[in-house]
């Protein structure tokens, strides 16, 4: 309760609001660290529990799949923190798009932590959520409840620049790199994006997550007709922009990646089903790991594509993904990625060279022809 009430302080609340749901990013031992473990176990001893509905961002490792791989000291610290967060009353979620799981009503009020998340929810599902840090999301999910602050607020929710897209996007690599290049220059103001055109729900995704890791943005308007009293401060994004930004998100002339990973952030059923319809009954290279990273009550709505995936030698992987597991002690120096977000964080997160790619290009260099 004094974080949060002191929270409202800082960003001018007068009150507490009740919450539908909270999602806890920093589950990872890799990001999360040593430091706050002591903080989390005390929390536990002392009983507390989660009032609400608590979701939780992916951990380090599939127990199934990466486990083995990994020093046995960083998985028990790692089965540690899952164990803490369990006594908590946290669900095992293990994923970044909690929202594939149980949609938040639309004009709820969440305490989100996950950035890619909070945009999603914010911009394309209606909800209403700031971009809590890890202990104000732990907080409110034991209260129940979040300061009335920030974009909360109605008047805090409107664009403050327009957007007028000059380029054309032709797939989830352009989205990903208007995120990023966008990111760079609003920092945390909201966007009202015009132009944007026969979009999936999958590509605002990758747009709203590379948007997120670049700037501090937490909403993006898109849709027509919302409503503009004030001038706005105006951008256009020129088809340069876009290229140049891809070209910077590849860091390596390397053609031969150590691992292709998709899924970032975690699949839907929907590009579960696309990779495996696009895999077919090809086999990936023995030289190159590809990795499909999504949730497990999304891998278990799968089954079907799942096999087929599995037999071409990719692995799905649930409950982690590539950034926030220790690649570099997998032996993995060079990714090849078809999310701008990956690409962004590769190269500090995973001391990794990186390659961005749309799917197709992935599929072509994991798989054998
Ligand atoms: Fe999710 Fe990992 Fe990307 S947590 S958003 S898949 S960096």
């Amino acid at each position: 309760m004094k974080i949060l009430v002191k929270l409202g302080e800082i960003f001018g609340a007068s009150r507490l609001i009740p919450i539908e749901s909270v999602h806890v990013s920093g589950v990872s031992y890799k990001t999360l660290g040593e430091a706050p473990i002591d903080f989390l176990e005390a929390l536990a001893d002392a009983d507390e529990k989660v009032s609400v509905e608590a979701t939780l961002n992916p951990q380090s490792f599939d127990p199934e799949i990466l486990a083995e791989r990994l020093p046995k000291n960083l998985v028990e610290m790692q089965l540690k923190i899952c164990e803490i967060f369990d006594r908590l009353g946290f669900q095992k979620s293990f994923t970044c798009t909690p929202y594939y799981i149980k949609r938040p009503s639309k004009g709820a009020h969440l305490a989100w932590a996950e950035s890619s998340a909070v945009i999603y929810a914010n911009s394309v599902l209606g909800a209403w959520t700031n971009r809590e840090g890890g202990p104000s999301a732990l907080a409110a999910a034991i209260i129940g409840k979040t300061p009335d602050c920030g974009i909360h607020k109605a008047e805090n929710r409107k664009p403050k620049v327009a957007v007028e897209i000059g380029a054309s996007l032709e797939n989830e690599v352009d989205y990903g790199a208007l995120g990023i290049f966008l990111g760079k220059i609003l920092e945390d103001k909201i966007p009202l994006i015009k132009g944007l055109k026969n979009l999936s729900l999958e590509d605002l995704k990758q747009m709203g997550a590379a948007l997120a890791s670049a700037g501090m943005v937490n909403m993006f308007h898109y849709r027509e007709g919302v409503e503009v009293k004030e001038e706005l401060e105006k951008i256009t994004v020129e088809p340069k922009d876009i290229k140049k930004t891809v070209a910077e998100l590849t860091t390596t002339s390397t053609p031969k990646p150590d691992l292709v990973f998709v899924g970032c952030p975690h699949c839907s059923l929907r590009e579960i089903k696309k990779i495996a319809n696009a895999i077919g009954n090809r086999k990936v290279r023995s030289d190159i790991e590809f990795w499909i990273c999504t949730s497990r009550p999304i891998k278990e709505k799968a089954r079907a594509y799942v096999s087929k995936i599995e037999a071409s030698g990719a692995k799905l992987l649930t409950d982690t993904c590539a950034v926030v597991t220790w690649t570099d002690k997998l032996g993995i120096k060079t990714i090849m990625t078809n999310s701008a977000k990956t690409a962004y964080y590769a190269p500090t997160l995973n001391k990794a060279e990186t390659i961005l790619a749309p799917l197709k290009e992935c599929l072509k260099t994991a798989l054998k022809e």
